[in-house]
C-alpha cells in the first residue's frame, strides 16, 4: 500500500493524468488556449467559490465563462488577491514617500518554467520584464523595445507547447555578482565567492575539501544520488529517463527520502559536516528550513537557483488578480468571512442540527459568513449546489464544518505545516546600491559639500567640516530625503543603538540581485528595474523565512524599520543613511489574519501520510489552492488547482434535485 501511494504521489508530482496524459498540457489548454471548460452533462450550477486570492479567482472566472452561476465569497472587505499583495499608493494610503513607489509584500518572482502563470500574465495583456535573482551588468541585454521570448513548456510526452511569437533579437543581460556575502563578519562579492569559496568557508570553520567548494555545489553534489533514480547524465546534462521509469524513480524517492528533514538528509545521508550544514543553511538560504522535509528544499533548488530565468509584472504583481477581478466584479463578495461550512453528502447522514438548508432534496452546500466590517451583524446564508473552497488550510481551521470530513482531510487541515515568511522593505530617495564610488562622491557632496569627505573619515560626530550638520548621533538619517518621514521615535531608537559596521564600504555597483548575511536580515534584494519618473527606490532590506522570519515578527513597524537599516547599513556602510526616506513597509504573513502564514511546506511524512487526501472532494465541497498542490509557495500551483478544481465542479453533476430554481438566494 506504500508503494501505490508513493506511485499515486509521483504521478501527482509530475501531474500524470489516469491515462498517462501530461495534465499540465490539459491546463494549459484549458485555460490559455481556449479559456474554456469544455462540454458537461451537468450546464448551468449554482456554485460558490470561497476566497478570492489567485485560485479563487481563476477557478470563478472559468466557472462564469462556461455558464455557471458563481459567487466568490472574500474575507478581505479591502481587496482580491490573497497572498498576491503589492505595496502601492490608493486612494486611501500611501505606503512610500514617493508615491510612483511600490514594493512586493508577497509574491515577486516568475519562474520561466512556470508556464501556467507567465502564460496568463501575457494573455491579460500585463507585460512582462525580468526579475533579477542575480544581478546583472546596466546596459546589457536587449533592452525593454525587444519583446520577450515566448512562454514554452516541454511536456514529458515530447510536444512542446508554446504562447506567444519568437523573439530572435532578445537577450539577457550578463549576470554580474556585484551584491554581497557577508558571514562571520567576512564579507565578499558573489562572484568572488564563487571564484574563490575559502575566506568565506573558511569563517564557518570549514577544513579539508569542504573549504574548496562553493556552497551550492555541495549541496547539489549530496543531491546528485537522489536525481539518479530517475534522470541520468547524458553529455553533461540531466535527462529523465523512459517514462515508466522515470514514474518509478519518483515514487522510490518520495518512498525512501519522504520520512528526511533536509538537515536530516544532508547529515545523515549526504555525510556533509555540521559546519557544512552551517555554511549551507546561512549562503543558500536553507538554515531556517533544515528542519522542514526534505522534498521542500529538494523541489525548490530547482526552482530558485542562480541558472534559472524569472519574470516579474511591471507595476507590481497586483496587477494579475486585479485583472481578473475586472471581469468578476458581480461575482466577488468582498468583506463575508465564510464561518461555517454544511454540506450534503449523500453517505453521510444530514446534521439534524444544521440550518436544514443542505439535505437530499435540497441545496448541496449551504456557507455562513460574517461580515468583515460589521462582525455585530447576524451571519448570512449562501447556498449552492457545489463549492469550492480556496482558503489555505490554517484559515480553515477555524471554519466549523459539519458533517466532519473524512478523517485524513482533517488530519491535513489540523497538521499541514504553514511556514512563516516576513518582509521588511525600505525606501530610499536614490538608488545608492547601483552607485560607483564616484557617484557617491557626487551625491553626497551635492547633499553638503564634504559630506563625501565626513564619512570616508569614518563619519564620527565632529570630524570633517560638516560637523556641525553631524552633530546629533542620528542627524544624518535620511538626510538628502526631502521632507523626510522619519520620526522621532526612530531618530531615538537609531541614537540609542550601538553603531554598526564602518562608515564606508566600497561601491555595490549592482542591478537587481540580492545579498545574503548572517545578521537579521539575512536576504537583501535591490529592485530589477528602476521606477519611471524616480530617483529613489525600495529595497527590499530583509526577507526572511520560518525562525528568521518570526524573529522579526516580534518588533513592531518603527523597529523593524531601524533594525532593518542597521543590518542592511552592515554591508554597504553607514553612509546610506542620508538617503532613508523614513518611510518603509513590512508585512509578517504568519500575523495575516487572511493567510495564517507564508505557504504549506510540509515537514517529513506529511507528503505521504496526508497529501493524497488534501484535494479530494468531499461530497459537493472540492478543495483548491495553492496548499492542495505540490509547486507550494508558488503561483503555479495555486493556478493548476484553480484549473483542475474548476474542471472537476464543472462536471459533476448536482447532488441535489434538479429543478430547483438555481438562482434563489436561501436566505
Ligand atoms: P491566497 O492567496 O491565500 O487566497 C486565499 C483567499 O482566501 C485570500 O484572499 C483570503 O483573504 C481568503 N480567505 C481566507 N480565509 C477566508 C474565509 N474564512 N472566508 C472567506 N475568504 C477567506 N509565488 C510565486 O509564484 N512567486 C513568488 O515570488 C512568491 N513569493 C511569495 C512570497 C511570500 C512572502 C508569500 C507569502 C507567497 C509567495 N508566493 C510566491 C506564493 C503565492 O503568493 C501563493 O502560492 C498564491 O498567491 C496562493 O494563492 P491562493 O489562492 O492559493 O491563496
Ligand atoms: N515562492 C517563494 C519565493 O519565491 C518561495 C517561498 C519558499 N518559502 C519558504 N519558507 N521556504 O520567495
Amino acid at each position: 500500500a506504500r508503494w501505490q501511494t508513493c506511485l499515486r504521489l509521483a504521478r501527482e508530482l509530475l501531474l500524470v493524468g489516469p491515462d498517462d496524459e501530461d495534465l499540465k498540457l490539459h491546463y494549459l489548454h484549458t485555460l490559455i488556449d481556449t479559456g474554456r471548460l469544455g462540454p458537461t452533462h451537468h450546464p448551468r450550477k449554482k456554485i460558490l467559490v470561497i476566497g478570492a486570492g489567485i485560485t479563487g479567482l481563476v477557478a470563478g472566472r472559468l466557472l462564469k465563462d462556461a455558464g455557471h452561476d458563481v459567487t466568490i465569497l472574500e474575507a478581505n472587505a479591502s481587496r482580491v488577491g490573497g497572498r498576491i499583495k503589492t505595496f502601492r499608493a490608493t486612494k486611501h494610503h500611501q505606503p512610500f514617500d514617493d508615491p510612483a513607489q511600490y514594493a512586493e509584500a508577497g509574491a515577486m518572482r516568475l519562474p520561466d518554467f512556470h508556464p501556467l502563470v507567465l502564460a496568463l500574465v501575457d494573455k491579460l495583456g500585463l507585460g512582462r520584464r525580468q526579475f533579477y535573482n542575480v544581478d546583472v551588468g546596466p546596459g546589457t541585454g536587449s533592452g525593454p523595445d525587444v519583446p520577450v521570448p515566448p512562454v514554452t513548456y516541454t511536456s514529458f510526452t515530447g510536444r512542446t507547447w508554446t504562447y506567444g511569437d519568437d523573439s530572435p533579437d532578445f537577450r539577457e543581460p550578463d549576470k554580474r555578482g556585484n551584491s554581497w556575502i557577508r558571514a562571520n563578519r567576512t564579507q565578499v562579492r558573489r562572484a568572488d565567492y564563487a571564484a574563490g569559496p575559502e575566506r568565506i568557508n573558511e569563517g564557518f570553520h570549514l577544513t579539508d575539501d569542504e573549504v574548496r567548494a562553493p556552497v551550492v555545489k555541495m549541496v547539489d553534489d549530496a543531491l546528485e544520488s537522489v536525481r539518479d533514480h530517475y534522470s541520468d547524465v547524458v553529455d553533461g546534462k540531466r535527462v529523465n529517463k523512459p517514462f515508466d521509469e522515470w514514474v518509478e524513480g519518483w515514487a522510490r524517492v518520495i518512498r525512501d527520502f519522504d520520512g528526511y528533514s533536509m538537515g536530516g538528509f544532508l547529515r545523515d545521508h549526504a555525510g556533509l559536516s555540521d559546519e557544512a550544514i552551517e555554511a549551507v543553511g546561512t549562503l543558500e538560504n536553507m538554515s531556517s528550513r533544515l528542519h522542514l522535509s526534505f522534498f521542500h528544499s529538494f523541489l525548490s533548488r530547482s526552482d530558485i537557483n542562480p541558472g534559472v530565468r524569472y519574470w516579474e509584472i511591471p507595476g507590481g504583481s497586483w496587477r494579475l488578480p486585479h485583472a481578473l477581478y475586472e471581469g468578476l466584479r458581480d461575482e466577488v463578495r468582498l468583506g463575508h468571512r465564510m464561518i461555517r461550512l454544511e454540506f450534503h453528502d449523500p453517505s453521510r447522514d444530514t446534521d439534524p442540527e444544521g440550518t436544514g438548508a443542505v439535505g437530499p432534496d435540497r441545496w448541496g452546500v449551504a456557507v455562513q459568513t460574517v461580515a468583515e466590517d460589521d462582525p455585530q451583524a447576524p451571519p448570512r446564508l449562501w447556498t449552492a449546489d457545489l463549492a469550492i473552497v480556496t482558503i489555505p488550510f490554517s484559515a480553515l481551521r477555524f471554519v466549523e464544518i459539519v458533517p466532519s470530513m473524512s478523517y485524513k482531510k482533517r488530519r491535513a487541515i489540523i497538521e499541514t505545516h504553514y511556514d512563516q515568511a516576513t518582509k521588511v522593505l525600505l525606501e530610499f530617495s536614490h538608488r545608492w546600491w547601483e552607485f560607483t564610488e564616484d557617484d557617491w562622491r557626487e551625491e553626497l557632496d551635492r547633499i553638503a559639500p564634504g559630506l563625501y569627505e565626513f564619512y570616508q573619515l569614518g563619519g564620527e560626530p565632529g570630524t570633517g567640516e560638516v560637523s556641525s550638520f553631524a552633530g546629533a548621533g542620528s542627524g544624518l538619517l535620511g538626510a538628502a530625503a526631502k521632507d523626510s518621514g522619519v520620526t522621532e521615535e526612530m531618530r531615538q531608537l537609531n541614537g540609542s543603538l550601538p553603531l554598526r559596521g564602518p562608515a564606508v564600504r566600497p561601491a555595490t555597483h549592482c542591478f537587481g540581485g540580492g545579498s545574503a548575511a548572517d545578521n537579521p536580515n539575512r536576504f537583501m534584494y535591490y529592485p530589477s528595474h528602476r521606477v519611471e519618473g524616480s530617483t529613489g527606490g525600495v529595497v527590499l532590506a530583509s526577507y526572511c523565512w520560518s525562525d528568521d522570519a518570526a524573529r522579526w515578527d516580534s518588533m513592531r513597524g518603527p523597529e523593524r524599520y531601524v533594525y532593518a537599516l542597521r543590518n542592511l547599513q552592515a554591508l554597504h556602510g553607514r553612509r546610506i543613511e542620508v538617503f532613508f526616506t523614513g518611510r518603509g513597509a513590512t508585512k509578517s504573513w504568519a500575523r495575516d489574519p487572511y493567510a495564517f502564514g507564508e505557504a504549506a511546506l510540509y515537514t517529513a511524512h506529511q507528503m505521504t501520510s496526508f497529501h493524497l487526501d488534501v484535494s479530494r472532494p468531499e461530497g459537493p465541497v472540492h478543495f483548491a489552492g495553492e496548499h492542495t498542490s505540490l509547486k507550494h509557495a508558488w503561483i503555479e500551483g495555486a493556478l493548476e488547482s484553480a484549473v483542475r478544481a474548476a474542471l472537476a465542479v464543472h462536471r459533476a453533476p448536482t447532488v441535489t434535485t434538479p429543478g430547483r430554481d438555481a438562482g434563489e438566494e436561501c436566505r
